[in-house]
């Protein structure tokens, strides 16, 4: 088996990921980044809307407008580190350092725009690609960064810990230890494995566990499974944002129709034409995303009808293409032409609020092991995410790591063993089980685990699902490890943690609303 060796592994090339490399890098420190896809195959690269740049003398505002989102339930620490350290790290990393093109007026202000939740203009953008624009920054630097090195198309196995990989009695006496990762990488044929002081899980979030998902494909939960499988403290995980607005078609791919439209005025409005959210909620189609979803969600129970529009006349139509141009270019391909037309839409998953627990310099249970980003709790969120957070989220927790990281690695030894050998067992997967089996986890957490769940519907969704990671341990035992496989397997052990967190709390907040029936 080949052995790498690093300081830090970084497994997820995200904005959170990405953004460590730099901050990791930058404080003089070897960093091994491993990519699902290409550089820019991530979530973050979809993310539409904007980032939170509050440059406003209060920052109290923000913190309340998240709090309040979050029904009370935002861990107010984290809001306070969010609120307090998010504009000096985009103005030094993305507007000075990196000189992002995010719009701006004609007087060369940057633009703000808001969204759901929000109380004030805060957020900027570049149009409706503003992830793409932040993430081709980041990602150009770090690939020109020496101290850097990126695998492309490649998936971690599971991690290394002194208790579980190597051969000194010992350590299974000790504290819980992270040295690191088996992965697939490219361009090895057989697992690898990558020894590591520090390694950080920055694998996004969980939405493709579900049948209807704002998320890349793939994004099934990773790290969430690879911590749970070592032992490590997991939480919130019960809280999955579903986005209220993803477009509707019969025979079209689901994908993200930005909030920042209703920031700007567009209004939801039912299949009569009639503007239902302002009986729910004081700020109307802007109010907080759960309970948008919920109300789409209990819109389309009552009427039976397949969606929802987003009306968008209030906006000056003629500028639409310009100003939200992926949103234009996907809904015409689709025969939706938006300065015409109403925009079909329904809720899909968007955002895991919980994860894997950590403090706020990223810190898991588990010793040399962090998380940021989506795949991290540190209760910003609570049970509900405010809009535009999380890419300022990805920057914040990154850069708190990365330095708490340099500091741990000038100060302690670390003991790095020789991890044992990987064992590839000799049959091949079959690629058509691997597909029904994920498209059965998918359905049966859309089906019993959503928007709208139950005892009932949750005990459905665990039974199905563990009699299915049964059946997946078993030829994950026995053949050769692929990527499929490792995605599925990581989807089952996701799937089950969600439905059992669900499961444990039967008080309805935020992104978990559950009904007795
Ligand atoms: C959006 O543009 O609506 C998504 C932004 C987010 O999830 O914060």
């Amino acid at each position: 088996m080949d052995v790498l060796r690093t300081d830090c592994l970084v497994i997820g090339g995200g904005l959170a990921g990405s953004a460590y490399a730099l901050y990791a890098a930058e404080a003089g420190l070897d960093v091994t980044l491993l990519s699902l896809g290409g550089s820019l195959e991530a979530n973050s690269d979809w993310a539409q809307g904007g980032i939170i740049y509050d440059t406003a003398e209060n920052p109290e505002l923000l913190a309340t407008d998240i709090l309040e989102a979050s029904g009370g339930t935002a861990n107010p620490a984290a809001v306070r580190q969010l609120v307090t350290n998010g504009a000096e790290a985009v103005r030094e990393l993305l507007l000075d350092e990196l000189q992002v093109g995010f719009d701006r007026d004609q007087a060369g202000e940057l633009e703000l725009t808001r969204e759901g939740g929000h109380s004030a203009r805060r957020i900027i953008h570049a149009r409706d690609r503003t992830g793409h624009a932040i993430l081709s920054a980041v990602a150009g630097r770090v690939d020109a960064t020496p101290r850097v090195t990126r695998y492309t198309q490649s998936t971690a196995i599971d991690l290394l810990t002194l208790s579980h990989n190597d051969d000194n009695p010992e350590d299974r006496y000790a504290p819980l230890t992270c040295f690191g990762a088996y992965a697939l990488l490219d361009d090895y044929p057989e697992p690898v494995a990558v020894v590591a002081k520090k390694t950080v899980l920055a694998c996004g979030g969980l939405g493709q566990i579900y049948q209807h998902s704002t998320n890349h494909p793939g994004i099934v939960g990773h790290g969430v499974a690879m911590a749970y499988r070592v032992g490590g403290r997991l939480i919130d995980l019960e809280y999955v944002q579903f986005h209220p607005t993803v477009f509707y078609g019969k025979n079209a791919p689901r994908f993200l129709i930005t909030e920042a439209l209703r920031g700007e005025g567009a209004v939801l409005v039912n299949l009569r034409g009639e503007p239902f959210m302002d009986a729910v909620h004081e700020r109307g189609s802007l109010a907080p995303r759960d309970i948008v979803s919920r109300a789409i969600h209990e819109e389309l129970s009552n009427s039976g009808e397949p969606c929802v529009y987003l009306d968008l006349g209030a906006l000056a139509r003629s500028g639409l293409p310009d100003r939200f141009p992926t949103v234009y270019e996907r809904c015409l391909e689709h025969g939706v032409d938006i300065t015409r037309d109403l925009i079909p839409v329904v809720p899909a998953a968007h955002y895991s609020c919980g994860g894997i627990h950590t403090d706020l310099d990223g810190r898991t249970s588990i010793l040399h092991l962090g998380a940021i980003g989506e795949t991290a709790c540190t209760g910003l969120h609570g049970a509900n995410r405010l809009a535009s957070t999380s890419l300022l989220e990805c920057l914040t927790g990154a850069r708190a790591t990365a330095q708490a990281d340099a500091r741990d690695i000038a100060a302690l030894d670390f003991r790095l063993p020789e991890p044992r050998p990987w064992l590839s067992p000799p049959e091949q997967s079959d690629p058509t089980l691997i597909h029904q089996d994920l498209n059965l986890v998918q359905q049966t957490m859309w089906n019993y685990a959503g928007i709208v769940r139950s005892p009932r519907r949750l005990t459905r969704a665990r039974r199905i699902l563990l009699e299915l990671r049964e059946e997946i341990q078993s030829f994950y035992r026995d053949c050769r490890v692929t990527r499929e496989l490792v995605e599925l397997r990581n989807a089952v052990q996701t799937a089950l943690l969600v439905v059992h967190a669900a499961s444990l709390n039967p008080r309805s907040r935020g992104a978990h609303y559950i009904v007795d029936e």
